[in-house]
C-alpha cells in the first residue's frame, strides 16, 4: 500500500524543546536540566491521569500544573513572572535544523503532512508560526478536539478522520517511544525519530522505521516508495 499521509508529533519531534531547559537553567542555575526533565515527565503523567479519569484540562493548563509541581518537588520558588517566562518558551520553540527542508521534500513527493499533538490550538498555532511552518501542514490537529490525550485511540483516529486517509496509507512519526507504541497499537505504521538514542519501550512494539533525525525519515519514505 502506498504512503499518502505523514502525521507528526510536535514537541521534541518537530520542535526542539532545548530552549526550555536553557531558560530553566537561567532561572534556576544548576537545576535547569533536572527541572526541565521532571517538568516534562510530570506533564505527560498528568495527561495520562486526566485522560484515564475523564478530567481533561487543555495541555497548556496541564503543563503549567506540572511546572508548579516540579518546582515544589525541587524546593524552587516559582514566582508569577518566572512561571510566565518558562511557559512562554513553548510558543517560540525552534524547529530542529533539518526539519523544514525535509518537510518540503516530503511535500514535493506528494505526501499530505499534518501535526497530531496533545498541544491545544492556543499552544500549537504560535509555535507553528514562529517556526516558519505555516503552509507546510494541511492540518494541525489537536487532541483538544476529543478532550483526551494520546495514547487514547480517539486522538489517533482524529488524524485519519481529518485527513481522510486510511490507516494503512498513513505513517505516524514521533520522537517519543510511548507515542510510537500508542500509534502502533492504534494501527498506524510508525517511524521513531530517536533523537536521544533512547532504549525501546518494553511494550512489545517495534517501530516500522527508526532513525536519529528527519533525514532518516526521508530515506525511509523514499525506500518504501521504491518498493
Ligand atoms: C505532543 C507531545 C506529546 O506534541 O510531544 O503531543
Amino acid at each position: 500500500m502506498s504512503l499518502q499521509a505523514i502525521l507528526f508529533d510536535a514537541y521534541g519531534t518537530l520542535f526542539d524543546v532545548y530552549a526550555i531547559s536553557a531558560e530553566a537553567e537561567r532561572q534556576f542555575p544548576g537545576q535547569g536540566t533536572t527541572l526541565a526533565n521532571l517538568w516534562r515527565d510530570k506533564q505527560i503523567e498528568y495527561t495520562r491521569l486526566r485522560t484515564l479519569s475523564g478530567t481533561y484540562q487543555p495541555f497548556d493548563q496541564v503543563t503549567r500544573d506540572a511546572l508548579q509541581f516540579a518546582c515544589s518537588k525541587l524546593g524552587l520558588t516559582l514566582d508569577q513572572s518566572v512561571q510566565e517566562r518558562l511557559m512562554a518558551q513553548y510558543n517560540q520553540l525552534t524547529p530542529f535544523p533539518e526539519n523544514l527542508s525535509v518537510l518540503h521534500e516530503l511535500k514535493r513527493e506528494g505526501m499530505a503532512l499534518a501535526i497530531l499533538s496533545n498541544g491545544n490550538p492556543d499552544m500549537l498555532d504560535p509555535v507553528v508560526k514562529a517556526a516558519g511552518m505555516e503552509g507546510v501542514f494541511t492540518h494541525v490537529i489537536s487532541a483538544h478536539r476529543v478532550k483526551k490525550f494520546k495514547t487514547a485511540p480517539e486522538v489517533y483516529q482524529l488524524g485519519l478522520d481529518l485527513l481522510g486517509v486510511a490507516v494503512y496509507n498513513s505513517l505516524f512519526v514521533s520522537s517519543n517511544g510511548w507515542d510510537i507504541c500508542g500509534a502502533a497499537w492504534f494501527g498506524y505504521r510508525t517511524f521513531w525519530v530517536n533523537r536521544a538514542a533512547a532504549p525501546r519501550e518494553v511494550l512489545g512494539v517495534s517501530p516500522d522505521g527508526e532513525g536519529r533525525s528527519l533525514h532518516d525519515l526521508l530515506q525511509f519514505v523514499r525506500q518504501r516508495e521504491e518498493h
